[in-house]
């Protein structure tokens, strides 16, 4: 059956895959971006099927806008894919509160002005996907990625929280938590660094920002495939709270998972012994 999709970021990268994934696939696709010029450059003009809108998803009143136009052209949005994002990183001392708010205002306070636009049409019609795209980073740490993981984090609780809030109306919110995909995140166009001084990390700043542009095309991750694995988990009967994509991201969570609980079993005894007597 067909549905309709909304996608933030859909000028390139990851969200580029999806909107000509979904589209391939014979869905309505809503593709959302700063640049209209460079969605129709991408994706080619619209059609019946295919609507192009203005949104930086940092502007919360241009979110309803895009969600009611939306609405208006193909009634409720089905699966929502908050997929708009991009990585500071820098080590924290040599970030500013600036480079913080900034990182904050596109990872999660973006992608809420999209949940907040979208979720009253969701809710109803009784039915809705979202689809929030975490990372890696949100649920491990990283050194000199600190705002990144931070916002990955926070977009991991607020998502958790969000799905227990809308699963009475048959919204479903699944994260989904990419490894290292070969998009532009690592290219200049999208990746920033600390924009303040470095002082006893400068040696490690630079080999850092050089490590990152050494990686940049040499990416494991195929985004088309994770383009298609959406289409997958949009079709189960009960997507998942969480998908982790990638193999590196699969290694990188058993890691994680271990390494938790071996320190609550190394600790069991002093964490248990809290109660009053
Ligand atoms: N690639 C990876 O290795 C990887 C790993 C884990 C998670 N992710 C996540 O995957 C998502 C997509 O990233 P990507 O890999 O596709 O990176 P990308 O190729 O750099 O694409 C980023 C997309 O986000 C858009 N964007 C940035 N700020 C925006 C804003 N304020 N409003 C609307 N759109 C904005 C960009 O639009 P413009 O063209 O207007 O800049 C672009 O379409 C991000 O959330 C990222 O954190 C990626």
């Amino acid at each position: 059956m067909s549905k309709t999709w909304f996608v933030t970021g859909a000028a390139r990268g990851l969200g580029l895959e999806i909107a000509r994934a979904v589209r391939a696939a014979g869905h309505n696709i809503v593709a959302t971006g700063r640049d209209v010029a460079a969605l129709e450059a991408a994706l080619g003009p619209g059609d019946a099927r295919l609507l192009h809108l203005p949104l930086d998803v940092r502007d919360a009143t241009e979110a309803q806008a895009a969600a009611r136009a939306a609405e208006q052209r193909f009634g409720a949005v089905d699966v929502l894919v908050n997929n708009a994002g991009y990585g500071l990183f820098g080590y924290f001392e040599e970030t500013t509160p600036a480079d913080a708010e900034a990182q904050f205002a596109v990872n999660l306070f973006g992608m809420m002005h999209v949940c907040r636009a979208v979720l009253p049409g969701m809710r109803a019609a009784g039915r809705g996907l979202i689809f929030n795209i975490s990372s890696i980073a949100g649920f491990r740490g990283i050194p000199g990625g600190s705002l990144l993981c931070a916002s990955k984090h926070a977009v991991e609780g607020f998502s958790e929280s969000l799905a227990r809030e809308v699963e009475p109306f048959d919204v479903t919110v699944t994260l989904i938590e990419p490894g290292i995909f070969r998009t532009d995140f690592l290219s200049p166009q999208s990746m920033r660094f600390a924009s303040g001084a470095a002082g006893d990390y400068a040696q490690a700043s630079r080999d850092l920002r050089q490590s990152y542009q050494a990686r940049d095309g040499k990416q494991p991750g195929d985004p088309a495939k994770l383009a298609a694995a959406l289409l997958t988990l949009a079709e189960a009967e009960k997507p998942p709270a969480r998908f982790l994509a990638g193999s590196d991201a699969v290694q990188l969570m058993e890691a994680r998972i271990a390494s938790l609980e071996a320190e609550l079993e190394a600790w069991r005894v002093l964490s248990q012994s809290m109660n009053a007597d």
